[in-house]
């Protein structure tokens, strides 16, 4: 089980458990959200383009993304597997992996949606390491820096509330049907994405077995 998708709402906890998931399987965590932040970071046209999107929660267009992922996946690293996380997010990029690779198993992850408002509302990001924490559930050591590099932990600009209903809305109008379409294809594994994030580990372990 190498070739992997988190698919999931926005806070599920998809980003907080594909580091140790990649980690344990010795595969690159891909996340196309890491991608447009880092490009947004460095002012490349391809930030530039998605920043505007992203900021309102909705989806950068797919000829972005089909460019990302398909670079991404002819890197070397990917022939052992890969784990998505962020991609695919609707029918015309499910389709366009489907053409490019076989697909292992798709973890979806389940939480109430009150709860991804709660876990959005306060997570910190660092700028520096992509690094997520969690001001109630998964503080920083020392408050309002990074563990790994003491950088000052921001807030996403999509965390904010009106862009956290937009995502959810795309979330239920574009990226839920994907359960159908991975669900008709079994390769879908329904994941409870409550309880700690320890507890929720393992239970992607066993449904990856
Ligand atoms: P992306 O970065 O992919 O964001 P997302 O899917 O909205 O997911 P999040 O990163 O918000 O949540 P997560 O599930 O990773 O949760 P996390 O682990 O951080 O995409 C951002 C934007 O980029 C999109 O809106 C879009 O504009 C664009 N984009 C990206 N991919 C695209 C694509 N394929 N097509 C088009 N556009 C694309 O956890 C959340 C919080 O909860 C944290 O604070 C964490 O500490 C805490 N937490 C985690 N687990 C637990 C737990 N078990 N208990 C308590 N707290 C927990």
């Amino acid at each position: 089980m190498k070739r992997i998708v988190f698919l999931g709402p926005p806070g599920a906890g998809k980003g907080t458990q594909a580091a140790g998931v990649a980690r344990e399987l010795g595969i690159p965590h891909l996340s196309t959200g890491d991608i447009l932040r880092a490009a947004v970071a460095s002012g490349s046209p391809l930030g530039q383009e998605a920043d505007g999107y992203m900021r309102a929660g909705k989806l950068v267009p797919d000829e972005l993304i089909f460019k990302i992922v398909g670079e991404r996946l002819a890197r070397p690293d990917t022939r052992s597997g890969f784990l998505f996380d962020g991609f695919p997010r609707n029918l015309a990029q499910a389709e366009t992996l489907e053409r490019l690779t076989p697909i292992d198993r798709v973890i979806s992850f389940e939480v109430e949606p009150e709860e991804l408002v709660r876990r959005l509302s306060e997570r910190r990001t660092c700028p520096k390491c992509q690094a997520t924490y969690h001001l109630t559930f998964q503080p920083p050591k020392a408050a309002g820096k990074c563990d790994r590099d003491g950088t000052a932990l921001l807030q996403r600009p999509d965390d904010r509330p009106e862009a956290v209903a937009e995502r959810l809305r795309v979330y239920a109008k574009q990226t839920a049907p994907l359960l159908d379409f991975y669900r008709q294809r079994k390769l879908l594994a329904p994941v409870n994405g409550s309880g700690t994030p320890e507890a929720v580990a393992k239970r992607i372990r066993d449904a990856l077995r």
